[in-house]
């Protein structure tokens, strides 16, 4: 992973870290948000939000979609990925350039990533402390991208129940987990609905961009 070598324009990009993992405040500047929800606009027109329900059959509070060639899908049967949208049928729409080269910038990589998961949060929606553990190679990093509403973030270590820190994502943060953070647990306390105007509607969109084969 190379980090901090400066965006296209040749700025020196700040880095925190936020547990294991690191944080680049403010990344994405106030064009390049507005930008990417004209990308999401069509991803959504393509493959519609849905809100999910859990293997024990409870409904989610964040509502999903995702592009790329496969996204994630919770239903009665369980977590896993799947090449088509489990509503339309159709494949996932393909990853907004604008999102795979944010991805090479923060990971350096060049293998891109198969599943782009859109995640929308609406006012009192959230997230439980939870590993990213469907993919089959822990070695790729977990790269999160935050638009709209500022949310409180939990992180911990890979072991459930041992201590956490929390900070808030703003939008055009972008949060890297790899390494010792690959599998860490985390989630998203709330949202503070409103504190935004780049959503119409309000509320926070999280992109999480992931190697999963
Ligand atoms: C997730 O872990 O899938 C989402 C995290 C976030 O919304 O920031
Ligand atoms: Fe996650």
């Amino acid at each position: 992973m190379s980090e901090g070598n400066g965006n296209a324009a040749g700025r020196a990009v700040p880095r925190v870290a936020l547990g294991g993992a690191v944080l680049y405040p403010g990344l994405l500047d106030p064009a390049a948000q507005a930008a990417l929800v004209e990308d999401l606009r069509a991803v959504a027109a393509a493959a519609p939000f849905v809100r999910p329900v859990t293997p024990r059959g409870q409904p989610m509070s964040v509502r999903m979609t995702a592009a790329g060639r496969l996204g994630w899908v919770s239903d009665r049967k369980g977590y896993r990925y799947a090449p088509r949208h489990p509503g339309t049928g159709a494949p996932w729409p393909p990853i907004p350039a604008a999102v795979l080269a944010l991805w090479r910038q923060v990971t350096g990589l060049r293998r891109e990533p198969d599943c782009c998961l859109v995640n929308y949060y609406g006012e009192g929606a959230r997230m439980g402390l939870h590993q990213d553990r469907d993919e089959a190679d822990f070695s790729f990093p977990v790269v999160s991208i935050s638009l709209g509403d500022s949310a409180r973030f939990r992180i911990g270590g890979v072991e459930r129940g041992g201590p956490t820190e929390s900070a808030m994502l703003h939008s055009g943060d972008v949060l890297v987990m790899g390494g010792a953070a690959r599998l860490a647990h985390h989630g998203i306390d709330r949202i503070a609905f409103g504190s935004s105007t780049l959503l119409p509607q309000g509320g926070r969109i999280n992109l999480t961009l992931r190697v999963v084969a």
